[in-house]
């Protein structure tokens, strides 16, 4: 049995679902679910650090939700200001490091500054690494990494999966090992489709603005059950001994 604190997973991604059906619920409009859901951020953001994560990846606007209402997505547009003016302070103090994935081609000026100025403003900070997933598709990242690499003159023979990694977006961070979607939805929505070949998923009906330390302890405990194996055999300590590679829990 390893040591509890090797069963907190070093990277956590999160689809964070749920914020209109909760606004919806509470008859309000949709864009005051995506408001309180960056407080449901800023507290997984602590609760996450506080418990030993280092990396946290969320998926915040996906490159599919451009084909939104105006005024939503307007509103998510408005959030970024407002969040990072509100929250980035504390967040540089808390040690947290901010990255933006995504394309930000698209992306308005102003929002891109705010991304540019909390990336610069935390850069040095590495308690928690915090990517926020922004305008970012799956398999638009793992287009950008193909034409990265062919931009820089890499042969095709010479291509593998370890050199196509360094393209793409999250580079920086070791793939995740628990996946957590809120909303009640099962599926991916196109989030780290290349990264997540060997993750954990964890799926709560839980919307995304109710979500809390107690929800991710829920989803920590869960990954901690269960048994990764990324296609070997598992280390069995109460049989005979395996021949060949064998991982452990
Ligand atoms: C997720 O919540 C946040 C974004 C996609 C920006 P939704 O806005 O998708 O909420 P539901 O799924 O409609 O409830
Ligand atoms: C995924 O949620 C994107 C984000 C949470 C940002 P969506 O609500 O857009 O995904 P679908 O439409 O349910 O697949
Ligand atoms: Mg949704």
């Amino acid at each position: 049995m390893l040591a509890a604190e090797s069963r907190v997973p070093q990277h956590v991604a999160i689809v964070m679902d749920g914020n209109g059906r909760w606004a919806n619920r509470r008859m309000m409009p949709r864009v005051v679910g995506h408001k309180f859901g960056v407080d449901a951020l800023v507290n997984t953001i602590h609760a996450c650090s506080e418990r030993g994560v280092e990396y946290l990846t969320v998926f915040a606007f996906s490159s599919e939700n451009w084909n939104r209402p105006d005024d939503e997505v307007s509103g998510l547009m408005g959030l970024v200001m407002t969040a990072v003016a509100k929250y980035l302070a504390r967040m540089a103090e808390d040690g947290v490091r901010i990255r933006i994935i995504g394309d930000r081609s698209r992306v308005a000026d102003k929002v891109r500054d705010a991304w540019d100025h909390a990336e610069q403003l935390t850069a040095n900070n590495r308690k928690i690494t915090v990517s926020v997933a922004f305008n970012y598709g799956g398999r638009w990242d793992i287009l950008q990494a193909c034409r990265k690499a062919i931009a820089d003159g890499v042969a095709p023979q010479d291509l593998d999966e370890t050199r196509l990694s360094r393209y793409m977006s999250l580079s920086y961070a070791p793939d995740p090992d628990l996946f957590i979607r809120t909303g009640g939805e099962l599926r991916i929505s196109n989030f780290l489709l290349w990264q997540s070949a060997y993750t954990e998923f964890h799926f709560t009906d839980c919307l995304w603005p109710d979500f809390d330390a107690r929800a991710l302890d829920l989803a920590i405990e869960d990954y901690a059950r269960r048994d990764r194996r990324f296609g070997q055999v598992k280390v069995d300590l109460s049989g005979p001994v395996e021949s060949g590679t064998a991982v452990g829990r």
